[in-house]
């Protein structure tokens, strides 16, 4: 029963990279409870990143909660690797443990590594950004960060990061309208994929996705599933790790 188990998710893998037009798709077995599969995933997704990363690998993490689930899942190491971590993106908007420089500080810590932090907020002006990108420390952080071969990032429904990210009812209302569905590192897509709003930050933009090797999406629950489809697509991701349930809802959108 459990080869037969094993043989349906391989396919029910296939068909969802297929639809997604990615290099892979990996999928945590479903049939748990919401909480648990965010932990379920970040202990899988952590596992996986562990056996991706190597030596002089510069790896860049955004925030949220499934980042931070990976973040606590990852095993320390007695083996130290000579690795930089780095946030995606400056934002300093949500809670601190589910910051991007948390993240990046956190995953540094167990493997061994090191990190560079951004220390500046999210939706920052233009000509405050542009004076602040000038110091020296953050542009240590940029210069890594435009050195990333491995990005890892989470995907969030737009509805949920316009709350998070403190816009008001009625800039929530207008980003709906606009057609906003999912949300990745800043980025609003609509059902076709494409970005109907921009949140003003510093640090990776969506045209630096095509430089880097190998990204990948992190997010699962059936909620995301719309989201997911909206934002993921071969343009900039390789892979996307989420779970059995979530992949079977993302094939029954038309
Ligand atoms: O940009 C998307 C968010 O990072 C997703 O956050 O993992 O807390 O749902 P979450």
């Amino acid at each position: 029963k459990y080869i037969k188990e094993l043989k349906g998710l391989k396919n029910l893998e296939e068909e969802v990279k297929k639809v997604l037009g990615l290099k892979q798709v990996l999928l945590v077995p479903g049939g748990l409870e919401y909480s648990t599969i965010k932990q379920e995933i970040g202990r899988f997704t952590a596992k996986y990143l562990k056996g991706l990363l190597k030596d002089d690998d510069i790896l860049a993490v955004t925030g949220g909660t499934t980042l931070a689930q990976v973040a606590n899942a990852m095993r320390s190491t007695s083996n130290p690797m000579e690795v930089m971590v780095v946030p995606g993106r400056g934002g300093l908007g949500e809670e601190v443990e589910i910051q991007a420089n948390t993240i990046a500080a956190t995953i540094a810590k167990k493997i061994g590594g090191k990190y560079q932090l951004l220390h500046l907020p999210d939706n920052i002006k233009e000509e405050n950004a542009n004076r602040i990108v000038a110091e020296p420390s953050i542009q240590k952080t940029l210069n890594q960060l435009k050195k990333t071969n491995i990005l890892l990032h989470g995907v969030g429904t737009a509805e949920e990061m316009a709350q998070r990210r403190g816009m008001s009812p009625q800039q929530i209302k207008a980003l709906i309208d606009r057609g906003a569905i999912g949300e990745a590192f800043g980025y609003y897509f609509n059902e076709q994929g494409d970005i109907v709003y921009t949140t003003s930050s510093v640090g990776l933009h969506l045209n630096d996705l095509t430089n880097i090797d190998t990204v990948i999406a992190v997010a699962g629950g059936q909620e995301k599933a719309r989201a997911i489809k909206a934002v993921v697509s071969p343009d900039y991701q390789d892979i996307l790790i989420t779970d059995e349930l979530t992949a079977r809802r993302i094939l029954e959108l038309k």
